[in-house]
């Protein structure tokens, strides 16, 4: 209790006036944005840069924050720039810097005890960890969804989702769980049958992750993948839609009945190569540009892997917890039943996997790892899950979009020649600019306006605010971003 009072009362920039703090779902935000050094990053953060760099890769690195100071929907940096945040740390901030209910479970005894002895959960987890797994995670889980696997990070989730959807194929195919003698012997020098010939087939454009597996299954960025070897696994066009969606139904229509097509094509081709044993599809792609496609192509997809016999995966790392106004972006395409798997990440603040039951791998080890998730991680969840509940987050991230949504149409009809194809759902927005250096222009004046925001893709501007960002912020960020525009 201390120890966030004392953060909400330190040295904040010009903080809300009684009105608006009554406003805000983070108590003690400061007025606005505010930018003081006469470039980002200014000159303490540029000191840190050239620390770091000595002993580490800091190409990424834009600046330095102060998280003491930082709060809700502004992060404040080590130069004392205050940002309006509507990228939230790669799509990762739930409900804003230093949320109050997040500090308060982290001061809890108890709570503290759970953090600083950090468990191997898959041997020795503490005695609340079935309820917590329960109350916290399941409390939360997709539709349809009551089994669950704990993880790291994204990429991570995605390779023992992988995994999962291999060793379903086969006990499939083999008809049950015991393996034979030939299998146990060949795994262990690669070779098949025990490490059989199968694939995942994936979709241009997508990002799963950069670890070895799952980068087979990456297409958006050649950076990622250079120099590393990869699985020769069928990779299918994601549907390219033409905006405004209303103006081309039709023609984004055939693009979905191409797409699907060669899904089904590649298919019947690797059946002899390397059959399809899953599907891995971001409901709207990510990293890759904000692409979306329509719930119908997703529905279509469901069938196809059924009749396939191929595992259906969903990757919610970064559309999960609640940014498209429900708590799963796939809850918006009424698929005919559950998909097989879905995996978290990001704002869940662990990794992990739903899956259905048919997929619970028997034996142990076999999806393991030393840590398999943090119980810390689920007290801050435990604060998020809180405060979407009780706020009703969900229905405030659709109002809020909305104002985002209609602010940004106006500008893309008054600016038709810096901004287009506006898109995405709930505050999960997205829009084009003509050329990359055009996007990268957008993201670097509005950094210095005071407001952090991103590409994605070549052209791609994409939002990713937090869940307790609200109409008054929107209406800060659109104001900027007509400032912006309107000096091109
Ligand atoms: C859709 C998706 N899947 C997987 C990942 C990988 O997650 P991580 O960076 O935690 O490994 C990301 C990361 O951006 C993602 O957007």
């Amino acid at each position: 209790m201390a120890l966030y009072k004392a953060i909400l009362t330190r040295n904040l920039p010009k903080v809300l006036t009684n009105q608006s703090r009554l406003l805000s779902l983070v108590p003690g935000e400061p007025e606005g944005p505010s930018v003081k050094t006469s470039s980002v990053p200014g000159p303490k953060s540029q000191q840190l840069i050239k620390e770091l760099e000595k002993i580490q890769q800091a190409g990424s690195v834009s600046l330095f924050a102060d998280y003491d100071k930082s709060i809700g929907n502004y992060m404040v940096d080590v130069d004392d720039n205050v940002f309006l945040d509507v990228f939230s740390q790669i799509a990762s901030i739930p409900v804003g810097y230093n949320h109050p209910g997040v500090l308060k479970l982290l001061s809890d005894p108890h709570n503290v005890r759970t953090i600083a002895n950090r468990p191997a959960l898959g041997v020795m987890p503490g005695a609340d960890w079935p309820e917590k797994l329960k109350s916290v995670l399941l409390s939360v889980a997709p539709p349809g969804h009551n089994q669950v696997t704990t993880m790291m990070c994204g990429s991570c989730s995605n390779e023992n989702a992988y995994k999962m959807m291999f060793m379903n194929y086969m006990k499939k195919k083999r008809g049950g769980d015991d393996f034979s003698k030939a299998e146990m012997d060949s795994c262990m020098i690669n070779m098949p049958p025990g490490a059989p010939k199968l694939s995942i087939l994936s979709f241009r454009g997508a990002f799963h992750g950069r670890t070895l597996g799952v980068l087979s299954t990456t297409h958006s960025k050649a950076i990622h993948k250079l120099d590393v070897p990869a699985f020769d696994w069928p990779i299918a066009h994601f549907p390219q839609y033409k905006y405004p969606l209303e103006e081309f139904k039709r023609e984004n229509q055939q693009e979905d009945e191409k797409c699907l097509a060669e899904v089904e094509e590649l298919i019947e081709k690797y059946s002899t190569i390397a059959p399809v044993a899953g599907i891995t599809i971001e409901p709207i792609q990510s990293e890759g540009g904000d692409n979306e496609a329509s719930p119908e192509f997703f529905q279509k997809l469901q069938k196809i892997a059924k009749k396939h016999g191929c595992g259906y995966l969903i990757d919610e790392v970064q559309t999960g917890c609640g940014s498209t106004g429900k708590m799963w972006c796939h809850e918006h395409f009424n698929l005919e039943s559950p998909p097989d798997i879905v995996t978290f990440s990001k704002k869940m603040q662990l990794g992990g996997f739903f899956h259905s039951s048919d997929f619970m791998v028997k034996g142990a080890y076999r999806i393991f790892n030393t840590w398999l998730g943090d119980p810390g991680k689920i007290v801050i969840l435990q604060g998020v899950v809180e405060a979407i509940k009780r706020d009703n987050l969900l229905k405030q991230v659709e109002e809020t979009g909305k104002v985002l949504r209609s602010g940004l149409s106006s500008l893309e009809k008054k600016y038709p020649q810096h901004i287009n194809s506006l898109r995405g759902r709930g505050t999960f927005l997205a829009f084009n600019a003509p050329t990359p250096a055009q996007r990268d222009k957008i993201v670097g004046n509005m950094k210095q306006e005071g407001v952090i925001i991103a590409g994605c893709g070549d052209l791609a501007v994409r939002l990713r605010p937090a869940l307790v960002f609200q109409p008054h912020h929107a209406e800060i960020f659109l104001g900027k971003l007509e400032k912006v525009l309107s000096q091109f």
